[in-house]
């Protein structure tokens, strides 16, 4: 949030505090990782550098690749325009994440649109409040199980693709072998040293088993 708003709803909790609500209430039927990429193209289009900063990092977190960033801004090129597009890539390529890294888009242009459903562990498996890391068809995961809800992320570190083991986690932090970057489990944050969240993966259940998709 801007200073300028956190300010308004200090000095005007009432009046701000209907234009939250209907903030919340209009996305409610939205997935996280949709909500935050409407939000990355709001940002575009006010040109608001750190909103964007914030809503790109949110929907990477939310499972969101940067090929679909990319796309969702040039979709929404009748809105923005060829000027705030380049803007936007020009902040994005100073935020210096991985995702963006030419080699690192190559190779996810080249793999196919549409993933599949993989078995990545049975519910019964997952106690409450802890961490399993798994392997699943060829990829390593980290799922977290918080009550009825699982959080599955990639187990390679977002900064340069170590495949992160078991013996990292410490209670729900995870905390890469190769430059000490830390993340929290329970939010795929990165809590130490880097900026950039764990890879989260799509995920559900079905009669008991927890499915991800890639
Ligand atoms: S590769 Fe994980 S912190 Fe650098």
């Amino acid at each position: 949030m801007s200073d300028a708003l956190d300010y308004l709803l200090k000095a005007r909790p009432e009046a701000l505090g209907h234009y939250f609500a209907f903030l919340k209430d209009a996305g409610k039927h939205l997935d996280p990782k949709t909500k935050n990429l409407i939000s990355v193209i709001t940002k575009v289009h006010s040109q608001t550098e750190r909103g964007l900063h914030q809503y790109l990092r949110r929907a990477l977190r939310e499972g969101c690749t940067a090929v679909e960033v990319l796309d969702a801004l040039l979709m929404a090129f009748p809105a923005l325009g060829l000027a705030k597009i380049i803007w936007a890539v020009d902040v994005i390529l100073e935020m210096k994440l991985p995702e963006f890294q030419p080699q690192a888009l190559t190779s996810l242009s080249a793999a196919p649109a549409a993933g599949q459903w993989h078995f990545a562990a049975a519910t019964k498996d997952l106690k409450d409040g802890e961490t399993l890391r798994t392997e699943c068809d060829g990829r390593g995961l980290f799922v977290y199980r918080q009550k009825t809800s699982y959080r599955v992320y990639d187990s390679r570190c977002p900064h340069q693709s170590t495949d992160i083991p078991e013996l990292a986690l410490k209670g729900s932090t995870l905390t890469c072998p190769k430059h000490r970057w830390a993340f929290d489990v329970k939010s795929g944050d990165c809590i130490r040293l880097g900026n950039t969240p764990l890879q989260r993966i799509e995920s559900k259940v079905v009669k008991g088993r927890l499915m991800a998709f890639w």
